[in-house]
């Protein structure tokens, strides 16, 4: 009796000793489980985790005109196009494939594009559907602001050590974003439009994704004409009639499609964010 009541209360001295340590040890298998997992995967895991939770985010607000598409195809379709290969070795025709499964109804009269006025540009898509850019359909808003590469005979694919955008012509990223804003413009239909920035030396740059891609691939048999739409400050001087680069892209530009340019000020586009309803056509 005695024996047995001392070892008990030895043992109930002991328990909460136990438990807590019990407790802490679990806590800390736990931790180092998930660090690892999340360490040691975490190129090819939340590349992958990031790439089908925007991709389902994308299809379920816009309903129906993509039903089609299956998120895990969509990215077994984009892996292929980098994994395994060289990260300076990815030319934009390996995305052919990924740009032709995902191909998506082209928006006559709503396709706007742009050149270094990207968070005005998106300010006001995200506000209304007048209009629709590369970062609105199913792929530009799913890679948007991404980075990826794989590595020659690796399966895996890494976000980390990647090529930078000027480092190789043919990087996975640089790539991707010139075949598909040349797949975007090829489908461009009726009067589209361009955001570009008022409050730079060249508006029209030679270098940008727009000139250097987007106009070479308008097709001018299902496009009628290109509205510029300058964007500038108040203080800003810049016309559509005295920009030397804007008479470039006059030039460039397919003689049967129709130019047009207007002078929009930041503080109208954002004035028409701010509306409760956004009338499309009243903005400018
Ligand atoms: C135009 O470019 C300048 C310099 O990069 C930038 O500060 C400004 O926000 C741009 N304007 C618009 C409307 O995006
Ligand atoms: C990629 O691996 C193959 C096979 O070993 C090799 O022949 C090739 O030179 C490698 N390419 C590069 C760019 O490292
Ligand atoms: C332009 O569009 C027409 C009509 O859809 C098409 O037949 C033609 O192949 C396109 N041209 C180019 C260069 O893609």
């Amino acid at each position: 009796m005695v024996y047995t009541e001392v070892n008990e209360t030895r043992r109930s001295r002991r328990n909460p000793l136990l438990i807590s340590l019990c407790v802490v040890f679990m806590a800390i298998v736990i931790l180092s489980v998930t660090l690892g997992l999340t360490l040691g995967r975490s190129s090819s895991g939340s590349l992958k985790a990031t790439f089908t939770n925007r991709c389902q985010t994308y299809l379920k607000d816009n309903g129906g005109t993509t039903s089609q598409n299956d998120c895990e195809k969509i990215w077994e379709s984009f892996k292929k196009a980098f994994v395994g290969r060289n990260p300076c070795d990815v030319p934009p025709e390996a995305y052919d494939s990924l740009l032709d499964t995902v191909s998506q109804d082209p928006a006559c009269n709503r396709m706007l594009f742009w050149s270094k006025t990207k968070d005005i540009v998106h300010a006001f898509t995200e506000k209304s559907s007048c209009y629709l850019t590369l970062e609105d359909t199913l792929l530009g808003f799913t890679l948007d602001g991404l980075t990826w590469c794989g590595k020659n005979q690796s399966q895996e694919t890494f976000t980390t050590g990647c090529p930078e955008w000027s480092d190789c012509v043919n990087n996975p990223v640089r790539s991707f974003w010139n075949g598909a804003s040349a797949a975007f413009a090829a489908t461009a239909c009726g009067d589209a439009s361009v955001m570009l920035n008022g409050s730079i030396d060249v508006p029209f740059n030679p270098t940008s994704i727009f000139a250097s891609v987007e106009v070479k691939n308008f097709n001018s048999s299902i496009m009628n004409g290109l509205t510029v739409l300058l964007v500038t400050k108040e203080t800003d001087t810049k016309t559509c009639g005295t920009d030397a680069s804007l008479k470039d892209l006059q030039k460039q530009l397919d003689p049967k499609l129709k130019y047009t340019c207007k002078v929009v000020t930041q503080s109208t586009i954002q004035n028409c964010i701010s509306q409760p309803q956004i009338t499309c056509g009243d903005c400018w």
